[in-house]
């Protein structure tokens, strides 16, 4: 599948939820199930580069995670930094592009140096676009771009009468993306959590009882098989009802 079929999505979009709960059944710390959901991270990576899949992105931090105890949030942001120094190396030789979308001047500043290392070592590569929401929550993000344009408005840069979805798209953290055509969440929790709001207007939603770090190549895969089934009709009728 290395050029894009049409039943295929170009951007799969996932909420990692579950990692306290699979640490909780099997009597362990809530980090280790952080520690084991970065082992997941590795092999849906691994999967969605060798499918040939064009825009993954995850959800590794939100904005309202800050809120969790002062110890698991250093563990997070120490996993975070394991992580980019381990992978780092393989992401590279495997074409990937990464990139953050989120607040990133709120994290610390080792850690924004890895994430800005990571970008440039990656721009010039053509194969996945792997990005991570990291810091990141959707109506902010919808109120920044409001705000710029606002500004922009009252300045006189900008007639309010110009602004359509495309240009407000174009204000977002993922304006070089395309929408996401599949968001799956993880863990049996049916809600979108403030991720890519805007962006999943149109997008196909899987709800999967799975724990995010149980999570691999073979559930990606069936994820995929299960969004290529689905008739997408953007508001339109079915693609039978025309034929
Ligand atoms: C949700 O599980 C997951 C997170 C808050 C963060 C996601 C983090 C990872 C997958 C770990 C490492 C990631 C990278 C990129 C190295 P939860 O704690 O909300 O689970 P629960 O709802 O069962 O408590």
């Amino acid at each position: 599948m290395k050029e894009h079929l049409p039943n295929q999505p170009r951007h799969v979009a996932i909420i990692m939820d579950g990692n306290g709960r699979w640490a909780k059944k099997r009597h362990l710390p809530r980090e280790a199930g952080h520690y084991a959901g970065m082992g997941a991270v590795r092999e849906v990576v691994r999967a969605a580069t060798d499918t040939g899949l064009a825009n993954l992105t995850l959800f590794a931090f939100s904005s309202e995670n800050w809120k969790r105890p002062k110890t698991e949030v250093g563990a997070l942001m120490a996993l975070f930094r394991a992580y980019f120094r381990s992978d780092m190396d393989e992401l590279v030789e495997r074409n990937v592009r990464m990139r953050i979308i989120g607040h990133r001047s709120r994290v610390a500043p080792d850690i924004q140096q890895m994430i800005e290392d990571s970008e440039k070592r990656t721009i010039a590569n053509t194969g996945m676009n792997l990005t991570f929401a990291f810091d990141y929550g959707g109506q902010e993000e919808i109120a920044n771009a409001a705000r710029e344009l606002a500004r922009a408005a009252a300045e006189g840069r900008l007639d309010p009468e110009t602004i359509t979805p495309e240009l407000f798209a174009a204000r977002l953290f993922t304006s070089a993306l395309p929408e996401p055509d599949l968001v799956i969440r993880t863990s049996g929790e049916r809600r979108l959590s403030n991720f890519l709001l805007w962006q999943s207007a149109y997008a196909e939603l899987l709800f999967l009882d799975t724990l995010w770090p149980d999570f691999g190549r073979a559930e990606l895969l069936q994820a995929m098989e299960n969004f290529a089934a689905r008739d997408r009709r953007f508001g339109a009728v079915s693609s039978e009802a025309v034929a």
